[in-house]
C-alpha cells in the first residue's frame, strides 16, 4: 500500500473487495483500486477513518444515493463500515483533469478547454438541478470515464457539497455571512473567501477559474504562502479581488470573460443560464474551426507517443500522470 497508515495489504471489504493500491489521496480519505472477489470486476474504494476529526463520507454517500442516473456521476456499490473505516465503494474511473493537465506538460490546447468546458457546465447544471451545490469545483474532482467511456466526463467528490434549496418547497437557503473557509484555494469564488453562504453562482465562478488555469497554464495566486493557513487565504482573497476579469482573460478569446461576467452579475438565489455559458464556448469552438470531436490532448499525446513507440521497435516509455496536489480545507 501507498500509504503507511493506511490499511494493510490485505484488507477485504466486507469479504467482497479486496483491495490493490492507493489511486488518490484527498484531505479526506484516500481511495483505492479494488478487485470485487465475486466477478473480479474492478472497482475504487473511498475509505475514511472512523476516528476522522470531521467525517464526511456518510454524508456524501447521501448525496451521492441523490444524485444516481445522472450523467457523469458514478454509481455507488455499496456503503458501510470495516474494522476501523468508513468505506464508499463505487465504480472505478480513469484519471482525474488535474492527472491529465500533468500529463499534458500542464497545457491544454483551447480545444480542449472548449470541449470540457461544455461537459462541466452540463455536470454542475444536474447537480443544482437536483438542488445541491457541490462547494469544491477543481480539477482534481472531474474524473474523465473508464474504458469505452473515456470521453465522458464525470463529476466526483461530494464531500463538501450541499443542498441550497428545499426538495419539495423550492425554499433557498438564507443568505449568512461569517462562514469559515469551504473549498480549495486556489479555486474557490471570491464570495467563498469573503465568508458568504454559498450558492449556485460560486460553484460556476470557480469553475471560470478552472478553465483559466487550463489555458494560462496557472492563475497569478497559485503560488502565494503565508506563514499561516488564514494568512494565506487572506493573500489568494486580496489577489483575486485585485485582479479584474479583463486582466485575468487579457490575451484570451473575450468569451472567457463574457463568462466571467455572467456569473459575478447573478444575485445570491439566481439561477445561472447554463444553456447561455455553453453557447459562449460551443459558439468559439465552431468560430476557431474545430471539430467537437473528443479528440481531447491527452488522447493525441497517447497516440503520438504508441505510434514512436511502435516505430522505435518498442523501446520507448509512456509517461505516468502525477499525482495532484490538494489544498481542500474548511
Ligand atoms: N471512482 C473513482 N475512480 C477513480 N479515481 C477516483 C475515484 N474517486 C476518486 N478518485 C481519485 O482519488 C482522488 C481523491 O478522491 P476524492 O476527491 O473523492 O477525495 P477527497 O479526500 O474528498 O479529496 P479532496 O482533497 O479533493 O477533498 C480524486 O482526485 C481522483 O483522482
Ligand atoms: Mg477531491
Amino acid at each position: 500500500m501507498a500509504s503507511n497508515s493506511g490499511p494493510k495489504a490485505d484488507f477485504v471489504v466486507r469479504g467482497r473487495y479486496k483491495l490493490v493500491r492507493e489511486i488518490g489521496s484527498g484531505s479526506f480519505g484516500d481511495v483505492y483500486l479494488a478487485i470485487d472477489l465475486t466477478n473480479q470486476e474492478k472497482v475504487a474504494v473511498k475509505l475514511e477513518s472512523q476516528n476522522a476529526r470531521q467525517p464526511r463520507l456518510v454524508h456524501e454517500k447521501k448525496l451521492y444515493n441523490s444524485l444516481q442516473g445522472g450523467v457523469g456521476i458514478p454509481q455507488i456499490r455499496w456503503y458501510g463500515q470495516e474494522t476501523d473505516y468508513n468505506v464508499l465503494v463505487m465504480d472505478l474511473l480513469g484519471p482525474s483533469l488535474e492527472d491529465l493537465f500533468n500529463f499534458c506538460s500542464r497545457r491544454f490546447t483551447m480545444k480542449t478547454v472548449l470541449m470540457l468546458a461544455d461537459q462541466m457546465i452540463s455536470r454542475i447544471e444536474y447537480v443544482h438541478s437536483q438542488n445541491m451545490i457541490h462547494r469544491d469545483i477543481k480539477p482534481d474532482n472531474f474524473v474523465m470515464g473508464p474504458g469505452q467511456e473515456c470521453k465522458e466526463l464525470f463529476l466526483i467528490d461530494f464531500g463538501l457539497a450541499k443542498k441550497y434549496r428545499d426538495k419539495k418547497t423550492g425554499q433557498h437557503i438564507p443568505y449568512r455571512y461569517g462562514k469559515s473557509f469551504t473549498g480549495t484555494l486556489t479555486f474557490a469564488s471570491i464570495s467563498a473567501h469573503l465568508g458568504m453562504e454559498q450558492c449556485r453562482r460560486d460553484d460556476m465562478e470557480s469553475l471560470g477559474f478552472v478553465l483559466m488555469y487550463f489555458i494560462r497554464a496557472s492563475l497569478p495566486w497559485q503560488e502565494l504562502k503565508a506563514a499561516t493557513m488564514k494568512q494565506t487565504c487572506e493573500k489568494i482573497s486580496e489577489m483575486k479581488m485585485s485582479t479584474s476579469v479583463d486582466v485575468l482573460c487579457d490575451g484570451f478569446p473575450v468569451e472567457f470573460a463574457m463568462y466571467f461576467k455572467h456569473c459575478r452579475r447573478l444575485s445570491f438565489e439566481e439561477a445561472p443560464n447554463y444553456m447561455y455559458l455553453r453557447h459562449l464556448f460551443r459558439l468559439l469552438l465552431r468560430k476557431m474551426n474545430y471539430q467537437h470531436d473528443y479528440a481531447f490532448d491527452w488522447i493525441v499525446l497517447k497516440q503520438k507517443t504508441e505510434q514512436q513507440t511502435a516505430s522505435s521497435g518498442g523501446q520507448g516509455h509512456q509517461a505516468q500522470p502525477p499525482k495532484a496536489k490538494s489544498d481542500t480545507t474548511e
